[in-house]
C-alpha cells in the first residue's frame, strides 16, 4: 500500500529564521588551535575538548551560511551574501548553507546532511546537552531546514539548487562580490526528481522525530533537548508532502529533470531515497502504511546484500540500521529484528573483513577503491558513526566491542593517530590543515593564484573537517588540492555524531592532544599530489584514466552481476573542482 497523507488540509505555515531557543549571551567561540594541544588533567565526563570539537563542528556550519545573518553571528568575518537567491522566480530563496568550498546551494547533499545529524542528535544527544551546544544544534538545523521549507513553495515544487555549479566554479573570491547570476533551479510535477524529493522527505522526518523528542530506544541516549512539538509538526509536514511528490509522475533521478544539477551531484538511483523516508516516516508519524512501504521499497529496488558505501548518494547500509532500531524501539510498528541485525551485521563485518590487517590488527584508514579517491575520509567517517551507533543494539557483546573498536580506529586516525600526524579538523590543534579550499576562507580573489594569493589563508575555518589523505596517507595540505582540502556540509555531518557520542561516553580525550608541535610539518610529503586537481605524469591524462576505470569497472560488475555498484564509484560531484 501506498502512503498517502493528507494533502488538502495542511497549510503550510511561514518559516522563521530565528533560532528558538535562546543562545547563550555570551556567544561560545572556538578556542585558539593551540587549546587541542592541552591534555585534559581529569578524567571526566564530559571531556572538555571532545565538548570544543562538537562545537568547532557546528561552528563550520555558521561559516557556511548564505543570505541576512542574524545579529547573533559568530563568525565575524562572514557578511550578508546571495540575498537575492530565488528572484529569478519571484521567490525568496536567500538563507541555507553554501555547500562546499564555493557558493552552491546544492539541496540533495543538504538534505543528506540533515538527515544525518538529525538522526545522530537523537541517539548521542545528551552528548550536545553536556557539551552546552544544544541551542547551537538548534540554530544550526532552523537555518538548514528554513531554508528547505522555503525551497519546497508549493506540494510538488523543490528547489534542488540555486546557482550553476559551472558558473560558480569559475569564481574564487569573499562573500562580498558573488556573481549575481544565481539560476534556481526545481523539480515539480511535470519534471520530477525522485530522489531529490525523497531525499528531502527523509531529512524533514528524521528533523520532525528529533524535535519531538522520539527516542530510539537507546537506554544511554536521548535525544538533545530541543523538542518542539509545534516545529515538529510543521516539518511533519513538509515530509509528507515530499514523499507524496517523490512517488508522483514519473520516478527518475533527479538530474533527469534538471541536468544542471548534474554537474555537482549527479544521484545514481533513488530506491535507497525512498526506503529512508519512507523509514523516518514512519517513526516520525508512527504510521505503519510507511512502514509497509519501507519494506516494498526495499524488497522492489534490492536494496539487501549492499555493500556500499554510506553517504549523500548512497543510504542503503542507513536503512538496515534504522530498520533494526525501529523494530527495538516501537515493535508495534516494526518487526524483524533479526533479520535486520543480520544484514546490518553482514554489511559491517564485510567491512572489518576488507581491512587490511598487520599481524591481525586492523589499521589505516577504511577505503572504498573509487568512492575514497577523493574526500577519504568520508567513507570512513560514515562507516564509523553508523557502526557507533549499532554496536549499542549487536547481538553479541564481541560484535559489539569489534564495531567500536574499529570506529574507535577510524576516529583516531581523523583525529591525528595517522602517518602524517594530523588531525583533519581545521582549527584543532595547531598541526591541523592550513590550507582548507575554501574560497571565502582564503581570502584569495585570483583564481589563477589560489595557493600564493594569499600565503597564508585569512580566515581559521574552525570545525571543518578537510577531505583527507591519498591512499598511502599522504596529505599535501595544498589549498587548491580540492580532493584533499576541499570542506563540505556533508563531510563533518558524522563528526558531530561522533564527537556527541564521546562527550557523553568517553573520559579520555581526543587523540590530537597527544601530538607533540611541529609534528605534521616534520611528516609532510615533499612533492605533489596526484590526483584530478594535480594530475601526474603517467602518460595518460585523468580523464582517460577514469574511462579506463568504468570499462574496468563495468566488466567486472557484469562479469559478477554487481551491476550497479559501481556506479557509487564513480563521484561527479567533484570532477568540476578546481
Ligand atoms: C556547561 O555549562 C555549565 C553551566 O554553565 C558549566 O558548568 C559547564 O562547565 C559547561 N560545560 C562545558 C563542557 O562547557
Ligand atoms: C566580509 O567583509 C569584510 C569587510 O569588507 C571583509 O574584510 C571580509 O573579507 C569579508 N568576508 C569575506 C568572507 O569575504
Ligand atoms: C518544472 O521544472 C522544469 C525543470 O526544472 C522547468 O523547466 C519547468 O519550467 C518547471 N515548470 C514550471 C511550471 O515551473
Ligand atoms: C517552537 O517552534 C515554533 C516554530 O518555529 C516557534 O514559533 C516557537 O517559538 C517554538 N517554541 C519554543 C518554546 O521554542
Ligand atoms: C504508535 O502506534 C501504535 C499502534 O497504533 C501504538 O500502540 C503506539 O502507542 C503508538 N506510539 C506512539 C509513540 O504514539
Ligand atoms: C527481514 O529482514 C531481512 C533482512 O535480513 C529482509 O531481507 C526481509 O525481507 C525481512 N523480512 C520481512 C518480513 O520484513
Ligand atoms: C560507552 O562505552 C561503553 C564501554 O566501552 C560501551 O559499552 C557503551 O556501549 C558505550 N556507549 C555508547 C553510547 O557508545
Amino acid at each position: 500500500m501506498i502512503y498517502r497523507p493528507f494533502l488538502s488540509c495542511i497549510f503550510l505555515s511561514i518559516p522563521s529564521v530565528i533560532a528558538q531557543l535562546s543562545l547563550p549571551s555570551t556567544p561560545w567561540q572556538p578556542p585558539d588551535a593551540s587549546a587541542g594541544s592541552q591534555a585534559s588533567v581529569q578524567a571526566i565526563v564530559p571531556n572538555a575538548q571532545w565538548a570544543t570539537l562538537l562545537g568547532n563542528s557546528l561552528y563550520f556550519y555558521e561559516a557556511q551560511r548564505s543570505g541576512h545573518l542574524p545579529a547573533t553571528k559568530r563568525v565575524s568575518w562572514r557578511n550578508d551574501s546571495a540575498v537575492n537567491d530565488g528572484a529569478d522566480v519571484n521567490l525568496d530563496l536567500s538563507g541555507g548553507y553554501y555547500d562546499a568550498g564555493d557558493y552552491i546551494k546544492a539541496t540533495f547533499p543538504l538534505t543528506f546532511t540533515l538527515m544525518s545529524i538529525c538522526w545522530g542528535a537523537t541517539d548521542f544527544g545528551r552528548g550536545y546537552d553536556l557539551a552546552n551546544q544544544t541551542e547551537y544544534l538548534d540554530d544550526m538545523l532552523r537555518w538548514g531546514l528554513d531554508w528547505l521549507m522555503k525551497a519546497h513553495p508549493s506540494s510538488t515544487t523543490l528547489y534542488v539548487q540555486v546557482a550553476d555549479a559551472n558558473l560558480d566554479n569559475a569564481y574564487w573570491g569573499g562573500d562580498v562580490n558573488l556573481p549575481t547570476d544565481r539560476p534556481s533551479y526545481q523539480i515539480n510535477n511535470t519534471a520530477t526528481g525522485t530522489d531529490a524529493a525523497a531525499g528531502a522527505a527523509a531529512a524533514f522526518a528524521a528533523c520532525s522525530a528529533l524535535y519531538s523528542s522520539r527516542s530510539l530506544g537507546s537506554s544511554f541516549s536521548s535525544p538533545a533537548s530541543l523538542q518542539n512539538s509545534t516545529y515538529a509538526a510543521t516539518l511533519l509536514a513538509h515530509a509528507q508532502q515530499l514523499y507524496s511528490f517523490a512517488l508522483s509522475g514519473p520516478q527518475q533521478t533527479y538530474q533527469t529533470a534538471v541536468p544542471e544539477a548534474g554537474t555537482a551531484y549527479a544521484s545514481s538511483s533513488f530506491g535507497d531515497e525512498l526506503a529512508i523516508a519512507a523509514l523516518f516516516l514512519a517513526w516520525a508519524g508512527n504510521s505503519s502504511d510507511a512502514y509497509a512501504d519501507a519494506q516494498r521499497w526495499y524488497a522492489q529496488y534490492g536494496l539487501a546484500g549492499s555493500d556500499a558505501v554510506f553517504n549523500w548518494d548512497s543510504k542503503t547500509p542507513g536503512v538496515h540500521v534504522l530498520f533494526s532500531q525501529l523494530a527495538l524501539a516501537e515493535p508495534s510498528l516494526a518487526g524483524n529484528l533479526s533479520g535486520w541485525q543480520a544484514e546490518s551485521e553482514r554489511y559491517f563485518d564485510n567491512i572489518l573483513n576488507s581491512q587490511e590487517t598487520t599481524k591481525g590488527i586492523r589499521r589505516g584508514l577504511l577505503w572504498y577503491p573509487g568512492d575514497s579517491d577523493d574526500a577519504s575520509l568520508n567513507p570512513a567517517l560514515n562507516a564509523a558513526m553508523l557502526m557507533t551507533r549499532y554496536a549499542q543494539i549487536a547481538t553479541t557483546p564481541a560484535k559489539k566491542s569489534a564495531y567500536l573498536s574499529f570506529a574507535q580506529n577510524q576516529v583516531d586516525y581523523v583525529l591525528g593517530n595517522n602517518p602524517m600526524s594530523a588531525p583533519y579538523v581545521v582549527g584543532s590543534n595547531p598541526n591541523s590543515p592550513s590550507n582548507p579550499h575554501s574560497a571565502m576562507a582564503s581570502g584569495g580573489n585570483d583564481i589563477g593564484q589560489i595557493d600564493t594569493s594569499p600565503p597564508q589563508e585569512a580566515y581559521v575555518l574552525y570545525g571543518a573537517v578537510v577531505g583527507g589523505p591519498d591512499k598511502k596517507d599522504r596529505f599535501y595540505n595544498i589549498r587548491s588540492d580540492w580532493p584533499e582540502t576541499e570542506v563540505a556540509l556533508d563531510y563533518n555531518a558524522p563528526m558531530l555524531t561522533l564527537a556527541a557520542m564521546h562527550v557523553l561516553n568517553d573520559t579520555s580525550d581526543p587523540y590530537y592532544t597527544r601530538l607533540q608541535a611541529g609534528a605534521y610539518e616534520q611528516s609532510k610529503p615533499s612533492g605533489q599530489p596526484c590526483d584530478p586537481a594535480f594530475p601526474c605524469h603517467s602518460g595518460l591524462s585523468s580523464g582517460a584514466k577514469i574511462a579506463i576505470g568504468v570499462v574496468v569497472g563495468l566488466v567486472g560488475a557484469v562479469l559478477l552481476g554487481l551491476a550497479g555498484y559501481y556506479a557509487y564509484q564513480v563521484r561527479k560531484r567533484r570532477q568540476f573542482r578546481y
